[in-house]
């Protein structure tokens, strides 16, 4: 019997354990069935591209590759086939849906069946191409943990211990200098890497885009701890956190997100207009939390993941992203998985554990 072929992708912002997925899927491909699997390169656009970019996932390609961050096959947030981005004749950036198009040609190069690996925006992307007749599965994927059918996303324990890792070494500098540390991290609508972080390193401030923030009461508490306390503090901020109801960041040509970044600046410029006597310090962590050895636990969940993708494809379960729910691996439908986000809810224990050891969320009613 013939090999079938099964096309793998990794689409949006790169994550540690997407090769640990891939090298999970092409293993278990070639030990519980017979397909050869491929890589398009650089999300859909190793298919779009003429000639296409599509390479072959060998044992021996994926070996090892567990251990390394990013992702072998590339990706990028610039190659959306629903508002696939071109040029008009002025040099104007214009979006085409050349979903139909992208389709027939994924079939006319003999793919099978299709692993997305990737955000709600790229299982978005899977839903739309399943609904119009394309064997896919997803496999979910972001450090922000801010995908609602599954408990955990691989990616998002490696963020937390790179930002408790740095926020540990801010401490050093607050305590010794009396300051006010501010720790910008990521988080684009869901505050879970702040949360985690303020907890693992003790913040005393952590401020999310679920829970507005006030400037006064922010104030308070440091002043507090000036006064009574040890006279130093230290701040964990989300991206997405909103300063004056708004989410600062900026619009880049051609790409499908909203770029976050800079609430921790805003943040200090607004506490000094306030006359904060402490000397505030700023480190925006950014994509370094993104980078390098995804942790021993991000591995083993993105492993699971690729194995129950390649078991999804291996039984024709289409228009299914894995998850991780109730610690177990199982899959629900594309449809229902990005239907809802993440939201830290604020019924949550981890809310009411930090708020128990005294960590403020900056709100208008701290009292203590
Ligand atoms: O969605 C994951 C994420 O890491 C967000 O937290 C962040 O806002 C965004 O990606 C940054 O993406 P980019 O790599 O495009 O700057």
């Amino acid at each position: 019997m013939s090999k079938k072929k099964l096309l793998i992708l990794t689409g949006g912002g790169d994550c540690p354990g997407l090769n640990a997925v891939i090298r999970g899927i092409v293993k278990s491909a070639k030990k519980n069935g017979n397909w050869d699997c491929y890589g398009s390169i650089e999300a859909f656009n190793g298919v779009i591209k003429e000639p296409v970019e599509i390479v072959k996932l060998t044992k021996s390609k994926v070996s090892g590759i567990h251990v390394k961050g990013g992702t072998i096959i590339k990706t990028t947030n610039k190659g959306n086939p629903i508002l696939f981005p071109s040029k008009d004749k002025e040099g104007n950036i214009i979006y085409k849906d050349i979903s139909k198009a992208l389709i027939e040609k994924i079939k006319n190069l003999g793919f099978d069946a299709v692993i997305n690996i990737g955000g709600d925006g790229s299982q978005a992307i899977s839903e739309a191409l399943h609904k119009q007749g394309l064997n896919i599965v997803g496999v979910p994927k972001t450090i922000d943990n801010d995908l609602n059918a599954t408990d955990i996303t691989f990616g998002f324990s490696t963020a937390v211990q790179i930002a408790t890792d740095a926020f540990d070494k801010l401490v050093t500098t607050a305590a010794s200098h009396n300051r006010v540390m501010i720790l910008e991290v990521m988080g684009r609508d869901a505050g879970w890497i702040a949360l985690h972080t303020a907890i693992a390193g003790g913040a005393e401030i952590c401020l999310i885009p679920e829970i507005p923030f006030d400037l006064d009461s922010i104030l308070k508490t440091i002043n507090k701890r000036y006064t009574k306390g040890k006279g130093f503090v230290n701040i964990v901020v989300a991206e997405g956190a909103k300063i004056g109801g708004k989410t600062l960041g900026k619009n880049v040509e051609g790409d499908q997100n909203f770029k976050l970044g800079g609430i921790g600046n805003a943040l200090r410029h607004a506490l000094e207009a306030k006359k904060c006597k402490a000397d505030i310090r700023v480190a925006v962590l950014g994509h370094i939390q993104r980078g390098g050895t995804p942790i021993a636990y991000d591995r083993i969940i993105a492993t699971a993941f690729g194995v129950k993708a390649f078991e999804l494809v291996n039984n024709s379960e289409f228009g299914q992203m894995v998850a991780l729910q109730n610690n177990k691996i199982v899959s629900t439908s594309l449809k229902s998985a990005i239907s809802e986000y993440n939201h830290v809810g604020l019924d949550h224990f981890l809310i009411n554990t930090a708020r128990s050891i005294g960590i403020s969320f900056g709100e208008s009613n701290d009292s203590k």
